[in-house]
């Protein structure tokens, strides 16, 4: 199965405290995985490491955008990597709180606009056809993530499990190859965990996207992954099936266990 991102050996160092040591993780077109460990495991520090928010002390990030060759990311800047085909969202939510529900989607499918400066302050043809492309694409993921009657109401006005939901159709909005999920079920009740698993499921059957997803949620990460990559202490512990690390002893012991 064709790769669309290899980290080799990747250590990130912050002072003296090793927060990610020698981690090797691959991810295959069109597959699930979750990445899961206790707090302070180093997770959200290899995906700021993937998506260039830091760069890894150690180690390569390389990516297969489909169509171009290997690229190896290291000091790229965030915004050139979301260009690549990486999106994420993050585990504290990042909204433009006072844009609107459609203007954060819009946002999001800038990036793929070819429209100079000049253009669009001209407004010329160019210009105007991208923009009717992009409001429609920002108002189809709205409809598909149940957000279009909120359209116009400001994305800090939506109640939380809906704030998650539009971060997430904000990353999708880039058009990505790899979207890379922070704690997306973190604080949602057990109808709205249900409707998150059944869309990230509808993103990847439907767009053959790769997820990447850090959760706490077990039920979740057991229903949807295809893989389950375990982190404790800045190492990977394990990396199986779903089957393969609920009867992983290191795991439980380290993880599970304590839930
Ligand atoms: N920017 C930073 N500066 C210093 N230490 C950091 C920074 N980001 C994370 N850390 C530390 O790195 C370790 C891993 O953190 P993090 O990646 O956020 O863990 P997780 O997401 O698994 O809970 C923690 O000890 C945390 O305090
Ligand atoms: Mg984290």
């Amino acid at each position: 199965m064709k790769i669309v991102l290899q980290a080799d050996k990747i250590g990130k160092n912050f002072g003296g405290l090793r927060a990610l040591d020698n981690i090797d993780l691959k991810i295959h077109e069109g597959e699930i995985v979750a990445l899961i460990g206790p707090n302070g495991a180093g997770k959200t520090t290899l995906f700021n490491c993937i998506t260039g928010m830091h760069e890894p002390t150690d180690g390569k990030v390389n990516v297969f955008p489909p169509g171009q060759s290997k690229t190896c990311v290291n000091g790229f800047k965030p915004n050139k990597i979301t260009e690549l085909g990486l999106a994420r969202t993050f585990q504290n939510i990042r909204l433009f709180n006072k844009m609107t529900v459609l203007e954060n989607v819009m946002v999001g499918c800038h990036c793929r606009n070819s429209n100079t400066f000049l253009e669009a302050i001209v407004r010329g043809p160019r210009f105007k056809r991208e923009e009717k492309q992009t409001l429609e694409n920002s108002q189809y993921l709205l409809e598909t993530f149940g957000l279009i009657d909120f359209a116009h109401h400001l994305a800090e006005n939506l109640p939380y499990a809906n704030q998650r939901r539009l971060e997430i159709a904000r990353a999708l909005a880039t058009d990505p190859f790899l979207l890379l999920l922070d704690e997306p079920a973190a604080g949602m009740n057990p109808n709205e965990t249900n409707a998150l698993d059944q869309l990230i499921l509808k993103i990847r059957n439907e767009k053959k996207i790769s997820i990447l997803l850090i959760e706490h949620d077990m039920k979740l990460v057991m229903r949807i992954s295809d893989r389950i990559f375990v982190m404790n202490q800045g190492k990977n512990i394990a990396d199986g099936s779903p089957q393969e690390i609920r009867n992983n002893e290191t795991v439980i012991h380290a993880y599970l266990g304590t839930e």
